[in-house]
């Protein structure tokens, strides 16, 4: 049931805001992070695993800024398949996490069965609580996200950074990094966004208008910086998957050792960035491609979009939050930003050619 929506992937990304505010009160109902259905100690692991396939490898991505920021824990992310195979050392220090919606991706199964016997804690974050990843873990964590049908993941995307903002939250307090303050605030921060997200779903429409322009481009970048460089990864890949349109996520600093090369006024440069810390470096990446005629779409809060908006082609301006946690909110317009493109391409959006919703099999 499309509950009224035409696909199932613009239901599931609407659904965002309540699925991901019942996460995110399922694993911290106060001011502090609870995991229930067990416990997982940090306080002896010198290292996190972090081993996923696709759209869920870019969650890991993004938590490792998360880890290593707030909890101050090296994190190792790999891609599955590469992981199984390389068969690297895994010491007993280590605490090893899956990412996987379905819970049956053949090889992240094949790398978390790698790791069990050396690493000191065996974690998931799923979606299919009874799933074979889940049932070989320690400690399985749900990430509430509910059905998802779409290939293209959305929701489920979302709810494992909720799940993993969560868990490095309570690595941060059992490493003694943050004291009950500190974590009060973050999961204030956390628990904000569901509003926020409701907020850019009123975007829909600018989004819209802006892909016309988006959908006749043979090659479309995407930029961004600290925990959106994972982001621009994502974005790229949802729109390749449903648009077909091919599309490359860079981190911002990488422009000038590459893909510059590839701009010129064909080429649509969409830029998800907050104004952070770094963001006059992200100015003059923008200023590089402007110079090269290529088309800025900057995705930016209005702080961003006041610093930056000479020369910029567009600027779609979401609520400003934290921008440690601004992944989960800028994940909607990258989302809308790949549905509405394949809208005007005409492809089917929730069964994409040559792709699969659960890949069980290498
Ligand atoms: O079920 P999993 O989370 O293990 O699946 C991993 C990938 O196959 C999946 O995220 C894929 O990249 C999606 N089609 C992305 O939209």
């Amino acid at each position: 049931d499309k509950g009224g929506h035409r696909h199932f992937m613009v239901k599931e990304i609407f659904e965002q805001p309540t699925v991901l505010a019942d996460c995110l009160t399922h694993y911290a109902p106060g001011d502090a992070v609870v995991i229930p259905e067990g416990s997982v100690d940090f306080s002896r692991t010198d290292r996190l695993i972090l081993v996923a396939c696709g759209t869920a490898h870019y969650a890991c991505l993004v938590a490792k800024y998360w880890f290593e920021q707030l909890a101050g824990l090296p994190c190792d992310v790999d891609i599955a398949s590469e992981f199984r195979y390389r068969e690297p050392p895994v010491s007993e220090q280590a605490a090893a996490l899956f990412v996987s919606q379905s819970g049956e991706t053949a090889d992240t199964l094949a790398a978390l069965r790698y790791a069990t016997g050396k690493a000191a804690h065996i974690l998931s974050v799923v979606n299919v609580a009874e799933s074979s990843i889940a049932r070989e873990s320690d400690l399985a964590l749900p990430i509430l996200a509910g059905v998802e049908v779409g290939v293209a993941s959305t929701k489920a995307f979302l709810c494992q950074l909720g799940v993993l903002a969560n868990l490095a939250i309570l690595a941060a307090r059992q490493k003694g990094r943050i004291d009950a303050r500190r974590e009060a605030e973050l999961l204030h921060t956390l628990r904000s966004l569901p509003a926020l997200i409701n907020q850019s779903l009123a975007l829909e429409d600018e989004i819209r208008r802006g892909t016309r322009a988006l959908a006749r481009a043979q090659t479309i970048l995407f930029l961004g910086r600290g925990p959106m460089f994972p982001m621009a990864l994502e974005g790229a890949l949802k729109l390749k998957e449903i648009s077909y349109i091919h599309a490359e996520g860079y981190a911002s600093g990488e422009l000038k050792h590459g893909p510059i090369a590839l701009v010129d006024k064909t080429v649509p440069v969409v830029v998800l960035a907050p104004r952070d810390a770094l963001f006059d470096k992200t100015i003059s990446n923008m200023q590089e491609v402007m110079a090269r005629e290529g088309r800025v779409w900057l995705v930016t809060d209005k702080p961003g979009a006041a610093a930056a908006s000479d020369g910029v082609w567009k600027t779609l301006t979401m609520p400003q939050v934290d921008p440690i946690f601004a992944p989960l909110l800028y994940a909607v317009p990258a989302q809308l930003i790949a549905y509405h493109t394949a809208l005007h391409k005409g492809t089917d959006v929730d069964q994409p050619r040559n792709l699969a919703k659960s890949v069980t099999v290498e």
